[in-house]
């Protein structure tokens, strides 16, 4: 899978920089082409000669070259690599990467790479579990990109905790099975709802819900890393995508939502339910601002909102596949079984709103899946994004 891939490999100043050396060789071997980019401090650790050697290639470390005065063009760097590697990845680098501080070679072809971009931190237990460095790498998963969680182990510091840069095979491997991945969904055309929908009480009010959006936004993310073509139908959310090969269509009202919905279902191969669609909606919509002194008290009368699901089950033809989410209080897993069936999905994503981290606003979820054939399957507590990727793996083995 490697063969004739260009890759970046960023290094930086951490002792597991010797390790980069072995990433080298294993990727020449297997047919890659490596350009290594190496910060200041990371040529304290390894010597750019080292490297240079084992890649084939110069290595570049300043923007130009002392020399001759050759200009470095992160630009052309980022645009002809097809995946970009930092190993090892220190806090300060992922600090730099999250906060976009453009102060050397490395950060700047990282903020001009279009292709996927995968960081093995490497340093202390102490600096790996700071908050600081928690929310830098939370930053760097929410733009789309791949962390290798270092493992636990002896560090260069003596102590013994989780620090450690993963081991060179299992990072090339991941990088491998990426572009495998890369692959699953290609030719397939996914519909995926996300977010809340808020319904108009009068111009400057409506009724909503706690959804961010956070888990149909990685969901869309995933499919298009997968190769799937993606249309993400989104209610009102403050979150951006990143993949060229998602479409985004922003709607407000549950209404709204429905008519993308049915309109787009036909062309789709598959559809993910994510979004959390108000149940009901106030049947009048004031058309000037309601005002208390005028109004005093006042009820609201709610009318039924259609539901997306069901219609999208009901139109389901035979090759196509629909997958739902159910939030459940109690009888989670029955409840789920339930609104499986009565929606035609093909599986359901269920999580339970007492389990800590899981759930509206949180960048953590801990689901079960459960699909029509009755096998249950309980995943423990992760990040949104590696939630959304043992998702679409069941879809995947559905789909293909
Ligand atoms: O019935 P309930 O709202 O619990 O069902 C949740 C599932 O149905 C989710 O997948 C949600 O996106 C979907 N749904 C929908 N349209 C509605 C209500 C729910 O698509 N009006």
């Amino acid at each position: 899978m490697l063969k004739d891939k260009n890759i970046i490999l960023g290094i930086t100043g951490s002792i597991a920089a010797y390790k980069a050396a072995y990433i080298i060789r294993a990727l020449v071997k297997k047919g890659a082409k490596v350009q290594v980019v190496i910060t200041p401090a990371g040529k304290e650790f390894i010597t750019p000669l080292t490297l240079s050697t084992l890649s084939r290639n110069p290595v570049i470390s300043e923007f130009f070259s002392n020399r001759d005065g050759t200009w470095n063009s992160h630009v052309d760097l980022g645009l002809w690599s097809d995946a970009m590697l930092i190993a090892p990845a220190t806090a300060a680098t992922i600090g730099k990467m999250a906060n976009g501080i453009a102060d050397n070679m490395l950060i700047t072809t990282y903020l001009s790479c279009k292709a996927p971009v995968f960081v093995a931190p490497a340093m202390d237990l102490d600096m790996f579990a700071h908050p600081t460095t928690q929310e830098n790498l939370d930053r760097l998963r929410s733009f789309g990109n791949h962390i290798i969680e270092p493992s636990e182990g002896e560090l260069a510091s003596h102590l013994i905790g989780k620090g450690r840069m993963e081991e060179p095979d299992v990072i090339i491997q991941r990088l491998e099975d990426f572009f495998v991945g890369q692959q699953e969904l290609s030719k397939k055309k996914v519909l995926i709802t996300a977010g809340p929908t808020y319904e108009k009480i009068d111009p400057v009010r409506f009724i909503g819900n706690y959804s961010s959006g956070k888990m149909g936004f990685a969901l869309a993310e995933v499919c298009a890393q997968k190769g799937a073509e993606v249309t993400l139908i989104a209610g009102p959310v403050s979150l951006s995508v990143h993949h060229p090969n998602i479409r985004r269509i922003d709607v407000e009202s549950a209404e709204e939502m429905y008519q993308q919905a049915v309109k787009l279902f036909p062309e789709t191969d598959a559809a993910i339910l994510c979004a959390a669609v108000a149940d009901y909606r106030p049947q009048e919509q004031a058309e000037e601002k309601i005002k208390r002194e005028a109004t005093g008290e006042i009820a609201l009368h709610l009318v039924p909102n259609k539901d997306i699901a069901a219609a999208l089950g009901k139109m389901k033809k035979k090759n196509q596949i629909v997958a739902g989410f159910a939030l459940e209080t109690q009888d989670a897993v029955a409840h789920a079984q339930e609104k499986l069936q009565r929606k035609n999905f093909d599986f359901i994503v269920l999580n339970t709103l007492t389990d800590e981290g899981a759930g509206f606003k949180h960048d953590t979820n801990k689901v079960t899946i459960i699909d029509k054939q009755g096998i249950i399957k309980d995943y423990p507590l992760k990040q949104k994004q590696t939630v959304a990727l043992d998702i679409v793996n069941k879809l995947t083995e559905l789909l293909v």
